[in-house]
């Protein structure tokens, strides 16, 4: 067994089997010949290993960054293994702008496209051109378009099929020529509109030095749930008791409430369950205060869960990946 520790941001004391790490479009397609289970892991900022994992991991390591010019903009080929951040800090260092937004998210590359990373009013999906990958079904490298990708809230095709289908090589990003900023998060609308993209990209590293935990400092998943969407009767219902509760507007049907918000209504605020606490500034995230257990931390997310259902009739998803011995974990 290999200690998982140090490979996911949660930091849980548990191990897997054995892991290896996948560096070169073929490492990737030697994966046809093993058997299941086996999980493909970036930098394990999303995954929890909430106990020992009785399959192998495989972490892909294809490195590379490669800018050539289009008709309209600059088309970014990099590969699964790269840092995020390091790509959106080296971009908008050489003046390739449309990223910044996305700054300081922690993880690889390949797991951009995974979740669909969003944050201050923006997302992969909104600059993916196409993602490579390997199909372990097919047996073959294929190339899917952004609307072959499915991306939704924190979701896309990647997340879906399971076991794993798509092992993610490389991504294919278009930024514009023509940059303006997207300024319309709350923290960065007073900004003015000739802000250039360095700013952007400072502010949105300092509200998140502010509100979020450094994972390498104190471990954490990020966000530990998917903000809800609700149906708008319902959340009409819900306003009526609860004047101040903030809302997205997603369509004519449905809004988004901040999971954030209804967790910190009721009262989980800084609140520990053994080495697992519900972060002060920001309660959507669960963190390691150093010892923690799967068993507790598996114990904070169901309360809170349980208690928001039975408040406001919402069930709570969690957005992190949660791992138990034989694979995915639901709560
Ligand atoms: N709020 C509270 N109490 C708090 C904190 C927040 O009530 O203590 C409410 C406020 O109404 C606030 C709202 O929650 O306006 C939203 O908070 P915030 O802007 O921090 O964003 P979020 O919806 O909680 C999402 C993403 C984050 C991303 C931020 C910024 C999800 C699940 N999370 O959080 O992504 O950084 O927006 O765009 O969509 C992640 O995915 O790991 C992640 C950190």
């Amino acid at each position: 067994m290999v200690n998982m520790q140090s490979l996911h941001s949660f930091g849980l004391n548990n191990s897997a089997k054995g892991v290896e790490t996948l560096s070169t479009i073929e490492d990737v397609e030697a994966l046809a010949s093993f058997s299941q289970p086996y999980l493909i892991l970036g930098q394990g900022t999303n995954t929890v290993f909430v106990n020992d994992y009785l399959g192998h991991v495989f972490k892909v390591d294809i490195k590379g960054v490669d800018i050539t010019k289009a008709e309209i903009g600059y088309r970014i080929k990099v590969g699964a293994g790269e840092d995020w951040h390091k790509l959106v800090e080296h971009l908008v260092s050489v003046g390739i702008n449309g990223l910044e937004n996305l700054a300081l998210i922690p993880g690889s590359v390949g797991a951009a496209p995974v979740q669909n990373i969003g944050a201050y009013g923006a997302e992969f999906a909104d600059y993916c051109v196409s993602v490579t990958c390997y199909d372990v079904k097919n047996h073959a490298v294929t190339t899917l378009d952004v609307d072959a990708c499915q991306f939704g809230y924190r979701d896309s095709i990647f997340k879906k099929t399971r076991p794993q289908r798509y092992v993610i090589l490389f991504v294919e990003l278009t930024l514009p020529f023509q940059w303006s900023p997207n300024l319309n998060y709350k923290g960065l609308d007073h900004l003015p509109d000739n802000t250039d993209a360095r700013t952007v990209f400072d502010t949105v590293m300092s509200i998140r030095q502010q509100k979020l935990p450094d994972p390498k400092k104190v471990g954490n998943a990020g966000s530990f749930f998917k903000n809800p969407v609700i149906a708008l009767s319902h959340y009409e219902k819900l306003k009526q008791q609860n004047p101040n509760m903030p809302c997205y507007v997603v369509d004519d049907h449905t809004v988004k409430i901040p999971a954030a918000w209804l967790i910190d209504q009721c009262g989980f605020k800084g609140k520990r369950w053994g080495a697992v606490i519900c972060h002060q500034n920001q309660p959507l995230v669960l963190a390691n205060q150093g010892k923690a257990t799967g068993a507790q931390l598996l114990m904070a997310a169901r309360e809170i869960k349980k208690t928001v259902l039975q408040r406001f009739d919402v069930e709570l998803e969690n957005e992190v990946r949660l791992i138990g011995s034989s694979g995915e974990v639901t709560l």
